[in-house]
């Protein structure tokens, strides 16, 4: 009977609801926010800007009692007139889960920087499709997953959660996730806008950067996510650019985001990136986030009284609503409710998992095919990185708590940025199940010498190293932890078959190059690592990832040889003065003439790949590029042929630049054709003045190529008219 009454009542709510004009579901996002917000008291109007943080902030305040348990935030809805509250979480790998001792257990998807190594924008898709109905699944319906910071940096903590040092490469890869995760109805957050490119000094430094640099390299990247993927939220970063700080900046949120991207959704501040009300507002900040990490709530009652007193037009709450409600209604989050405690079919995720872990798997070198491990060897040595018992996991907000537990705890940091988390996905088991017939030995490297012992003699020697490292933390140098160096130095010695497996979370140094046979970057590979790193070294995966992020020789060739800031003074603002401009990564190592240890795009395959018949056109004022690729190994396997175009006099930052790639699979001797239109916005330099575009007259060489320093790559040069573009690439 209670429960007959109770349908009975949510059934006459909904048709209220139903009969408001905004749950028209035939009127467009922008009308029905627009109905909806004209409904609205100003105390209701107010709820939407100030966002609660979703878990409690150490002993100072309690997480608001509606949101949900150990999650990053949420806002309140107007229930009275149907419109839902906000429920978010982390992050880009997964849903992730605030510090807590009972957290919630779910899949993690390889870090996005393996993502990106894929170079498959099929498979970010489905990854972020997964995750988004994990989320969906778990209540939340705002995912705060779309990082796209250049890796301009390659100490920064945070570049496992981001896709590399190219802007057409992050761009396109996070834009696929962010589509994902936005299939399920929710909302999902390009961020951590801009310029957040190295975690010391987060809060206080001061990134400097001229606009045309800033337009061809970090913030193209984030142009691209947004024009490709639409999401509903952008955050704003921690740090200052160009003196501002990031979430009171006209220039990066009214200007740039607003006027010349016409981006319609809302802006959310990171947590703790709040540092006004008035300023704020009026740069085009719509949601201050986690008001407990801030020094005051901002966007609360000092918000009422700035816009009673006319510091904040109305019109300007009123937009930060508009803006909100339309996301909400955009991305379907409104017509579909999320509930907590949905369905979720854990084994074909962790699939899913796998699969992009697999494609994202680096051969970075294989002396001798030293890979694939042959059926017969009678002994196998696995050393090192807890592969006994998993796979690393990087530190931070976007972690991802694994199903069963982590399966080696206890190692410090035990709290924030830590716990370190291993997925427990047995590398060792996964080896042991593919050579019944062998004797597998596991050492677990703490001891060079013993480590060596157990390696002589062995039919080849695994030799797994690890780097972990977080948000809030940079790596103080690029050099493999813990004496690994010497480790790996110790085993090649005693057994030139070994093979080294990196879990890092990006570029390290390699002054074993030489001694190793093979190399296989793994990065953070997620919950079924272990089993993607197996099936590769076995050979039943061909590895087809490529670095979308050069290793550097040493850390002499970077930009900044030392790092800028002090990690042990986070007090004193200091400027990171970004000089390279828009030569980030691989340009800036044409630029300088620098040979790296393993270049931008580099990746090998247990099959080989020729590329014929390379030829350009021009339609409709764009370049298509068109070439043949044939597998012409032994084995089936996927490539990634890359293009990069070279001006011939035209003035660039570098001397060239990614302009596009396919990944193809085929079979032994099978060969497809594949082309590639370019983005004319990379065939220009952008003009501060004028904002525009601009291509300038004259030859331009195509190369077609395997990596970034590919001599051998195929090429022809093609003549450009004069061309100017405005500021969003038409
Ligand atoms: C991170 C964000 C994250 C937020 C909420 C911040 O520390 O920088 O990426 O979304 O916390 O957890």
């Amino acid at each position: 009977m209670k429960l007959k009454l109770a349908i009975a009542l949510a059934l006459a709510a909904m048709s209220a609801q139903a009969a408001e004009p905004w749950m028209d579901k035939s009127l467009n996002a922008d009308k029905r926010a627009e109905l909806a917000l004209q409904a609205m008291t100003q105390q209701e109007k107010l709820k939407w800007v100030l966002g609660h943080f979703g878990s409690d902030f150490g002993n100072k305040t309690k997480k608001h009692p509606a949101a949900l348990p150990s999650s990053a935030g949420y806002i309140e809805g107007v229930p009275r007139l149907g419109l839902p509250a906000l429920f978010e979480t982390d992050a880009g790998l997964g849903v992730a889960t605030q510090a807590s001792k009972t957290p919630r257990e779910r899949t993690s998807l390889p870090s996005g920087l393996a993502t990106a190594a894929t170079w498959d924008r099929d498979l970010a898709y489905k990854g972020g499709a997964m995750i988004g109905a994990e989320a969906r699944a778990s209540g939340f319906n705002v995912m705060l997953a779309g990082g796209v910071n250049l890796l301009r940096e390659p100490r920064n903590g945070r570049n496992f959660e981001y896709a590399g040092e190219d802007p057409l490469l992050a761009g396109t890869m996070v834009a696929q996730q962010v589509r994902g995760i936005q299939s399920n109805n929710i909302i999902a957050t390009m961020k951590h806008y801009a310029v957040n490119d190295q975690e010391t000094g987060r809060f206080i430094l001061d990134a400097r950067i001229d606009d045309a640099s800033n337009r061809m390299s970090d913030l193209l990247a984030f142009q691209l996510l947004m024009e490709q993927a639409d999401p509903g939220s952008v955050m704003c970063s921690y740090n200052r650019l160009n003196g501002v700080y990031a979430c009171e900046n006209d220039y990066l949120l009214n200007q740039v985001l607003k006027k010349d991207w016409g981006y319609k959704g809302y802006v959310m501040t990171d947590w703790g990136a709040t540092h006004s009300t008035v300023e704020s507002a009026n740069a085009g900040l719509d949601q201050q986030s986690g008001w407990e990490f801030d020094k005051s709530q901002y966007f609360g009652g000092a918000l009422e009284e700035a816009v009673v007193n006319g510091h904040v037009p109305q019109a300007r709450l009123d937009n930060m609503v508009f803006r909100i409600l339309s996301a909400m209604f955009d991305k379907g989050v409104v017509d579909n409710p999320v509930a907590e405690g949905g369905n979720i079919d854990f084994d074909a995720h962790a699939l899913v998992s796998r699969a992009d872990a697999e494609d994202s798997l680096v051969l970075l070198k294989n002396a001798g095919d030293v890979l694939p491990l042959k059926a017969g060897a009678k002994k196998i040595v696995i050393i090192g990185a807890h592969a006994d018992v998993g796979v690393l996991a990087g530190g931070g907000s976007s972690l991802v708590y694994p199903i069963g537990g982590n399966a080696v705890p206890g190692i410090a940091p035990t709290s924030w940025p830590g716990p370190v988390v291993y997925h427990p996905s047995s590398p060792l088991k996964a080896i042991q199940a593919r050579a019944p017939g062998a004797q597998v030995i596991y050492n677990d490297g703490s001891d060079p010498a013993a480590a060596a012992q157990a390696a002589a003699g062995a039919d080849v020697v695994l030799v797994f190293a690890q780097q972990w490292i977080g948000e809030a933390l940079d790596a103080v140098s690029l050099a493999l932890p813990d004496n690994q160096d010497a480790l790996i130095g110790a085993v090649a010695k005693a057994n030139p078959k070994t093979v080294v497996v990196l879990e890092t979370s990006g570029p390290v140094l390699m002054p074993w190059v030489d001694q190793a046979a093979g190399i296989v970057q793994a990065w953070y590979p997620g919950t079924r690592g272990g089993e993607a790193i197996a099936r590769v070294l076995f050979g039943e995966v061909n590895p087809s990832g490529h670095l979308p992020a050069t290793f550097p020789a040493s850390e002499s060739q970077l930009p900044r040889p030392k790092l800028d800031g002090d990690p042990k003074n986070e007090t004193v603002r200091f400027t990171v003065n970004y000089h390279e401009g828009a030569a980030v990564g691989y340009k800036w190592f044409d630029l300088k003439g620098l040979k790296p240890l393993f270049p931008f795009g580099h990746g090998l395959s247990y099959t080989q790949f020729a590329y014929t018949g390379l030829a350009a056109s021009q339609k409709e004022g764009k370049l298509q590029l068109k070439f043949k690729i044939t597998n012409t190994g032994a084995v089936k396997g996927k490539d990634v042929p890359q293009l990069y175009v070279a001006p011939v006099s035209a003035k660039w930052e570098a001397p060239k630049r990614l302009v596009g790639w396919d990944k193809v699979e085929l079979a032994p001797g099978e060969s497809k054709e594949v082309s590639v239109t370019v983005d004319p916005r990379l065939l220009g330099v952008f003009d501060s003045k004028s904002k525009t575009w601009r291509i300038a007259k004259g030859g331009y060489k195509v190369l077609l190529a395997h990596d970034a320093a590919d001599s051998k790559a195929a090429s022809i040069t093609v003549q450009l008219p004069q061309r100017t573009l405005n500021v969003a690439g038409k």
